[in-house]
């Protein structure tokens, strides 16, 4: 088993790469599908859901091939629109996508119930409730198939900003008679960037970043090229480590704006953030002030943010709070940060915590990818040597962690079972 190992304490300093975003590109290689063309896709993260998902697309005769790291070439021109009997669909929430990308261009899709991080239940009526509207027959059973005889554009009002659901009915729509209007629809970054992703494959697709997006159906998509926007959280999360190591880090090829909401709280707690065209740097402090946070869609605090944040808390004198209003049960967590010594209590949707003089090393699993960034966050702050074991989920979303963290002056080690291995070689998924 692979564990991570850290002895914290060191101010990180210097400078950090932030690869292209996960959550952007997990909906944006099932969208390259919808143009039965060859398309290729620049600064694509080389992570462990992105490897997942190539192995969904090679299953489903979809030819992808890896021009350089964060290159892919995809031929989607002989695929079949059936992934009901997939692994590897399981392993990963976001192959949710698969079924409005199959939906609209085969009008026809089986594909098998989606995994992915458990924060309590994760439904996907909304998805289902807009492929309807389009006009197909949904059956989720023991899988989930989908037909329609054609699909004709409507108004859709969702009931939650829900991300997921904004881009699946896009995906749906792209390709439907007429026009589909989406309101109270999901702002996030990556929402905004698979519709500019479908704009360049001949889409058309208006207000993506609004509350109220417009598709007007077009007959076919063609090939295109195009470049994944940064990384949101990773960006926010090497934000973080800058704070909890008391450092000095700047983060390069960042959109300083989608980071607004973070770097107004770390602001707020005393930590300097300068922002520059594109690049962020986070320089800690030793006079932090207790904050309230409370998740919120975008452009509000990302709740895939809220762990790396409360490690942050715990360590600020007085009483913080953080208020979670997206997900049922994401302070899982919160117990293996209190191994480390942070004073927390839950109520329900609450956290309230007293900051520590310091944390302490100790040993805890990652339970969940953002929940594993914490862990690493909080070792890094720790006094003496903290062990982190699970990372599996941490592989799902950064990329080279722990050779960035090395390079940013942190004392932190990938080993297994057999001992230590070559930090650039562990840490490259390929
Ligand atoms: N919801 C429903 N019904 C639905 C869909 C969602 O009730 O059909 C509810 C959810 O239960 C939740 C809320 O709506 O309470 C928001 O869920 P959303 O659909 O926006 O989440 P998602 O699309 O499943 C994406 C990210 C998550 C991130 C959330 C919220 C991807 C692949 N995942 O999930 O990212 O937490 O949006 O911003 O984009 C992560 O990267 O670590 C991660 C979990």
């Amino acid at each position: 088993m692979e564990k991570i190992i850290i002895h914290g304490q060191r101010p990180l300093r210097g400078e950090v790469e932030i690869n292209g975003s996960k959550n952007a590109a997990v909906a944006i290689l099932p969208a390259a599908l919808l143009a039965n063309d060859v398309v290729i896709l620049e600064n694509v993260p080389d992570i462990a859901d992105i490897k997942n998902l190539i192995q969904i697309m090679r299953e489903m005769q979809v030819k992808v091939d890896r021009i350089d790291n964060h290159t892919l070439r995809i031929d989607s021109r002989h695929m079949i629109n059936d992934c009901a009997n997939s692994e590897s669909v399981r392993k990963m929430r976001a192959s949710y996508y698969l079924l409005g990308v199959l939906l609209g261009r085969f009008k026809n899709a089986r594909v098998a119930f989606p995994g992915g991080c458990d924060f309590g239940v994760r439904p996907i009526d909304l998805h289902v409730k807009g492929f309807e509207a389009l006009g197909a027959e949904v059956n989720a059973k023991a899988i989930i198939e989908m037909k329609a005889r054609e699909l004709v554009g409507t108004n859709i009002f969702l009931d939650i900003a829900s991300v997921g659901a904004t881009i699946n009915i896009m995906l749906a729509a792209v390709l439907a008679k007429g026009t589909t209007v989406i309101e109270n629809a999901a702002k996030e970054p990556h929402v905004v960037d698979t519709a500019s992703f479908l704009n360049s494959m001949g889409a058309d697709v208006k207000g993506a970043g609004t509350d109220v997006i417009r598709i007007r159906g077009v007959q076919k998509l063609h090939g295109s090229q195009y470049a994944i926007i940064s990384d949101q959280i990773e960006a926010g999360t090497y934000m973080i480590a800058g704070a909890v190591t008391g450092g000095d880090v700047t983060i390069t090829n960042v959109i300083p704006r989608h980071m607004d909401s973070v770097s107004a709280k770390l602001r707020e707690i005393g930590i300097t953030v300068i922002e520059k065209d594109e690049t962020i740097r986070v320089i800690g402090s030793d006079h932090m002030k207790p904050t309230k946070v409370k998740t919120l869609p975008y452009p509000g605090f990302p709740t895939d943010m809220q762990p790396q944040m409360m490690v942050l808390l715990s360590m600020i004198p007085g009483t913080s709070m953080v208020n979670e209003s997206i997900w049922d049960n994401r302070f899982r967590y919160v117990e293996q940060l209190k191994r480390l010594g942070a004073n927390i209590d839950v109520e329900g949707h609450i956290a309230i915590i007293e900051g520590v003089d310091q944390l302490q090393g100790g040993e805890v699993q990652a339970t969940d990818l953002r929940a594993g960034a914490a862990m690493v966050l909080a070792g890094l702050a720790a006094e003496g040597s903290t062990t982190i074991t699970n990372i599996h989920y941490i592989d799902r979303g950064y990329e080279g962690m722990v050779r960035k963290l090395t390079k940013l002056g942190a004392c932190i080690e990938r080993v297994n079972d057999e001992g230590p291995q070559l930090t650039v070689v562990e840490d490259k998924i390929s």
